[in-house]
């Protein structure tokens, strides 16, 4: 493959490709785990990420690259087999999550700074000999708004330490998902999100230029446009596809390799509704795709709830998600396909 930045991005967001983040922390597995009843601990964490990685249907039609944690790119099958060559002979690219996560932020209760920068060059270098060719910085942004959250402060901080990321990331020929998450998990409406969102936005593409991030080797993982989980009220696909394309084509250039969406908390299918409804109103100037973790993985984790005997069941369920947002990828999803599963 080659190994230019711009390709690689570009493979990323393949027509009807997306990307799976499987790159939940110790503390995070440990959660979802927790739900399926099943223990996490190294051998099920690599057990439960050799099942889909192995699940070929899913992964050489419709995964264009995966997200890892460091545990899991050191982490070899049952058989052996180093899992990151498992994910590469299926024709997709292994990536890692190089932040540290989200800390509070100093003087701004609330709001958080995600960390990670210190000896991230010397990481990527190693990352990049493990087989990584893209890589996934997270910053997170509440909203509170009655509250002052989020701050200008957080969102600066958080923009100039994304791109501080990102041009470490190209430097070591990695490319950079730049992600600036802005939560659903707030009492907001719609609109609020969208200015949030918006501001955001602004600030992370002035501070990509100010690093000399070169915007073609970067992708975009952003949120949907969407209100809050706890106002009440769920956005329809239709609105969620206007506000978001409203806001993008307002702040996020041409230039960039293409857009790959978090599911945020999303049910696994308002995911791909919304998904589909944004690519039904294109032309876009940007791939639209999915990166998802918790919309792809719900239901093979239900499935194989910590049983070899499950494996094939799991398997299929992740083909069946996945299957959905590659149509999805390419606007051609529709309800009923749900069901005749
Ligand atoms: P969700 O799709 O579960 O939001 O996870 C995507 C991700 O990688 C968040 O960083």
């Amino acid at each position: 493959m080659s190994e230019r930045l711009e390709d690689i991005a570009a493979a990323m967001v393949a027509d009807g490709k997306g990307l799976l983040a499987a790159d939940e922390s110790s503390g995070t597995i440990k959660k979802r785990f927790d739900v399926i009843g099943v223990e996490s601990t190294a051998d099920s964490r690599r057990d439960y990420r050799e099942m889909m990685f192995r699940a070929s249907d899913a992964m050489t039609k419709y995964i264009s690259g995966v997200i890892l944690y460091d545990e899991t790119i050191h982490q070899k099958a049952a058989d052996g087999t180093p899992l990151v060559d498992i994910i590469k002979a299926s024709g997709a690219i292994p990536g890692i999550k190089v932040d540290a996560g989200a800390k509070p932020l100093a003087g701004f209760p609330g709001d958080t700074i995600t960390e990670g920068l210190d000896g991230l060059r010397e990481r990527l270098a190693d990352y990049y000999k493990l087989g990584a060719r893209f890589a996934k910085w997270r910053a997170v942004i509440d909203i509170d708004v009655a509250k002052g959250v989020p701050s200008a402060t957080s969102i600066g901080s958080n923009a100039h330490a994304l791109a501080r990321y990102a041009a470490l990331c190209q430097e070591a020929g990695i490319v950079p998902i730049v992600e600036p998450e802005v939560l659903m998990d707030g009492a907001h409406d719609i609109d609020t999100c969208y200015e949030i969102s918006k501001t955001t936005l602004t600030k992370l593409y002035t501070e990509l230029y100010a690093a000399r991030v070169v915007l073609e080797g970067t992708i975009l993982k952003p949120n949907m446009v969407l209100a809050g989980k706890k106002s009440g009220k769920v956005s329809s696909p239709d609105e969620v596809a206007g506000k978001t394309i409203k806001l993008f084509r307002e702040t996020v250039p041409a230039a960039i390799g293409g857009i790959a969406f978090l599911s945020g908390g999303q049910t696994d299918e308002q995911a791909t509704a919304n998904l589909n409804a944004i690519n039904a109103i294109g032309p876009h100037p940007w791939k639209l795709t999915f990166s998802y973790g918790r919309a792809l993985q719900a239901a093979p984790q239900k499935a194989w709830s910590g049983k070899a005997a499950n494996v094939a069941a799991a398997q299929a369920a992740f083909a069946h998600r996945a299957h959905m947002n590659h149509l999805a990828a390419l606007g051609q999803w529709q309800p009923t396909l749900e069901q005749a599963a």
